[in-house]
């Protein structure tokens, strides 16, 4: 399978390190495909760089890495999504990061999923800070949880099985709409990891399933 990740920031190289380990061929698809491809190089052979509508093209599943306010241009810039896996990994967050900027009605994902009405768009890993996945997907010693939503099952039982075949555990929320209450979940996270100084060697998970 190969992954295209939209982005070759933070989360970008978190999910590139995990993912190459795990033997799938990724590749970055960037704004700027050479300064990715120094990118690239520090993950070794099976991780390559692109610009974003060559990466789309490739790959069987697209990770958006990008701040939420850059996920239209890139839909745009991304050429067809039609049929294509496209996991949102957005936490759209005020400015001064104090709460979420939507959520109530609906979610970073739900309106991805209007901007590109032929994907099958998966919520997931934006519960997990990126340093998490940089040190290899672990905290405290423990697989790292990935809250995933979406509303075709085949779509999220494939990321599921990617995420789980990473060494990480895929816990399935429910539909495209409970994006709302795990992006709840992820601004819970950063105000523990900042707000109350708990650093970012820390994750939700649920305990029990
Ligand atoms: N950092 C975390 O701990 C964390 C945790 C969970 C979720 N998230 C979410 O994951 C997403 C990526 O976060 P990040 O921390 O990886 O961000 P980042 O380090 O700033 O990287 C974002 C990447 O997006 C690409 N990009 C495309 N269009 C852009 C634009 N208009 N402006 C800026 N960058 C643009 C850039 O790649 P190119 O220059 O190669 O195009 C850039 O490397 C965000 O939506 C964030 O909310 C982050």
């Amino acid at each position: 399978m190969t992954l295209a990740i939209i982005g070759t920031g933070n989360m970008a190289k978190g999910l590139a390190k995990v993912f190459s380990r795990a033997g799938n061929a990724v590749v970055f698809g960037s704004r700027d495909p050479s300064e990715a491809a120094s990118v690239a190089r520090g993950f070794g052979d099976t991780v390559a760089a692109a610009s974003i509508p060559e990466a789309v093209a490739k790959a069987d599943m697209v990770f958006l890495a990008v701040p939420y306010d850059a996920v239209a241009a890139v839909v745009k810039a991304a050429g067809s999504l039609a049929g294509k896996i496209v996991v949102d990994l957005t936490n759209p967050m005020k400015a001064d990061f104090s709460g979420l900027a939507i959520g109530f009605s609906t979610s970073a994902a739900e309106e991805i999923a209007r901007l590109a009405p032929q994907a099958k768009v998966v919520k997931g890993f934006n519960t997990l800070f990126a340093s998490v996945l940089q040190n290899g997907g672990e905290v405290a010693g423990t697989p790292a949880t990935v809250l995933l939503a979406g509303d075709d099952a085949d779509a999220v039982a494939e990321v599921g099985a990617l995420v789980n075949s990473a060494g990480l555990k895929a816990i399935v929320a429910g539909p495209l709409a409970a994006s709302r209450n795990i992006e709840a979940v992820a601004a819970l996270n950063i105000g523990l990891g900042y707000g109350q100084g708990k650093g970012t060697d820390i994750a939700p998970t649920w305990v029990g399933i």
